[in-house]
């Protein structure tokens, strides 16, 4: 474990020290970045993912740089289970913003090979799984205060891959979730979706090891990884916590690329030394 990092503070809303963040899949990847970004900036936390020994190891690591926090396993699609981690979460402050993050990939085969029972599991995931965060999130808002909510999703939502017809439908379901959800909220809710970039994660390990018979693109995601395109996790986060903490209540309603050079614009870059101690933090927990 790395020591305990020094805070650098990054910019602030009214109510960013009074609020606390809801990460799904958190114990590793994009979730695990920007927990740790969160973190080093004292924003109270609650994580959630299934498995529970990588879970504790994330929170334990975080709490060291002095941040308040907390985790529940659970599976985002059990309604149960989120319910009791959105309920703890909000007995410790009111839920500022919430990073619906899990989600899976596969499975990975074309239509005609796809088990009907692992499609399920993965839209019970990536589709319901960000139903319930929105649904939990709104059930514990107080509209005196503002919540944002952020959806991840996918360039996949709008571009059809080839065997991945589980994640091109569950990421496209989940921009129209956001739109949804927007329409139905009021000016106190901001609801986004981002599609975050090409990352460097488990999950895009996952991508380039499928072999080329079942997956017809996988060559395209191995020259991204051999030409350095992909993005270290932390890198990514910092226009995620952006969206979580910062974003403004025009872009509700819309997915956003965050690789877009007009939105990243509005993203003020946080200090390099506050990216030195996340990318630090991240790296004791998970190596990417
Ligand atoms: N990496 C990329 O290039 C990329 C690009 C576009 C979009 N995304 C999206 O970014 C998000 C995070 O992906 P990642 O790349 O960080 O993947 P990752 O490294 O595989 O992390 C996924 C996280 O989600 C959790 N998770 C998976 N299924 C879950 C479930 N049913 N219930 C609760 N938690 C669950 C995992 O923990 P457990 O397995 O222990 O539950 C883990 O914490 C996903 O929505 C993904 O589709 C990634």
């Amino acid at each position: 474990m790395a020591q305990p990092a020094q805070v650098v503070s990054m910019n602030r809303t009214h109510n960013e020290d009074q609020t606390l963040t809801l990460v799904t899949g958190a114990s590793r990847g994009i979730g695990l970045a920007v927990a740790c970004l969160l973190s080093l900036n004292r924003v109270p936390l609650m994580l959630t993912a299934r498995g529970k020994p990588d879970l504790l190891r994330a929170r334990d690591a975080l709490r060291e740089t002095g941040a308040d926090v907390y985790c529940h396993s659970c599976d985002a699609s059990d309604e149960k289970g989120m319910s009791e981690a959105f309920s703890q979460a909000a007995s410790v402050k009111p839920i500022g913003s919430v990073f619906n993050n899990a989600g899976v990939l596969g499975p990975i085969a074309p239509i005609r090979d796809v088990n009907i029972a692992e499609f399920e599991s993965h839209l019970a995931t990536n589709v319901t799984g960000v139903l319930v965060g929105i649904k939990q999130a709104l059930a514990h808002h107080d509209p005196g205060q503002c919540l944002r909510i952020v959806n991840v999703s996918s360039g996949a939502a709008a571009h059809g891959y080839r065997s991945w017809a589980a994640y091109c439908a569950s990421k496209a379901a989940v921009n129209l979730l956001t739109e949804v959800a927007a329409m139905e909220t009021d000016d106190s809710v901001s609801v986004v979706a981002v599609a975050p970039g090409v990352i460097e994660t488990r999950m895009q390990k996952i991508i380039r090891s499928t072999p080329v018979e079942r997956f017809p693109d996988v060559g395209k995601f191995q020259e991204l990884k051999e030409s350095g395109a992909l993005l270290h996790p932390v890198a990514a986060g910092q226009a995620l916590v952006w969206l979580l903490r910062q974003a403004p209540p025009s872009l509700s309603g819309q997915c956003v690329d965050a690789r877009d050079k007009a939105f990243l614009r509005h993203v003020p870059a946080m200090e390099s030394e506050m990216m030195i101690q996340a990318r630090t933090l991240f790296n004791s927990i998970e190596q990417p």
